[in-house]
């Protein structure tokens, strides 16, 4: 298995969801970092914004025009990557802390495909599940949502810290609702399948979708 391999062959499948026009979602983590050549590659004409600074600095260093995401009220498609992927289609994300701007890009497209190596998937979800939480009442929140951990990562863009909650996540949807009902939580990691269009996963000769 070569992971570098696959997670190119899934990004450039990805790519091909794109057509001219279009206003296009772009995620963080080494697998976009194989999709942002080879939408350049394809001299489309699109719009695009990008879900962290990382990802805005190395669209626009290969010519990709990005945007500031206010303006824009609607994404054709959102293209990503993902740490965990069940087969029912639910997602971990924010690895790369940048989970918070993934989840509102995904959400904001009619399209959101999901590109990973072929060591993502999994049979069920484990911990750890990224979050991202207020300076204010930090404790106060970390007391709510124990077991959590502070991941000492520099603060997300809008200002939130970056930690982990560890406890079990046999149920995904019942830990989604816990966690986004807790005061304090900015937003977490678990992305549900209704979120999901495609999921374009490499392996060694060809890239698996699962719709
Ligand atoms: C960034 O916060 C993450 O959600 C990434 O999108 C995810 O971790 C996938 O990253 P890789 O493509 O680097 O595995």
């Amino acid at each position: 298995m070569n992971v570098e391999r696959e997670k190119q062959a899934a990004a450039e499948a990805a790519a091909e969801y794109v057509a001219d026009g279009m206003t296009v979602g772009l995620g963080t983590g080494s697998t976009v970092a194989y999709l942002l050549p080879a939408l350049a590659r394809r001299r489309l004409s699109i719009r695009c914004v990008a879900s962290s600074p990382r990802t805005e600095h190395a669209a626009r260093e290969l010519g990709l025009s990005v945007e500031p995401f206010g303006s824009i009220d609607r994404l054709d498609v959102t293209i990503d990557g993902a740490d965990q992927i069940t087969p029912d289609g639910w997602l971990i994300k924010g690895g790369g802390a940048a989970h918070t701007r993934e989840k509102v890009v995904a959400a904001a497209a009619d399209q959101f495909v999901v590109i990973a190596d072929s060591t993502k998937p999994v049979e069920a979800l484990r911990p750890p599940v990224p979050l991202e939480l207020l300076t204010f009442g930090l404790s106060a929140t970390q007391r709510r949502l124990r077991p959590v951990k502070l991941r000492g990562v520099p603060a997300s863009p809008d200002g939130g810290v970056i930690a982990d909650y560890l406890g079990p996540v046999d149920d995904p949807a019942r830990l989604a609702a816990r966690l986004s009902a807790t005061p304090g939580l900015v937003d977490h990691g678990l992305f549900p399948p209704e979120l999901v269009a495609v999921v374009l996963i490499g392996h060694d000769d060809e890239v698996e979708r699962r719709l």
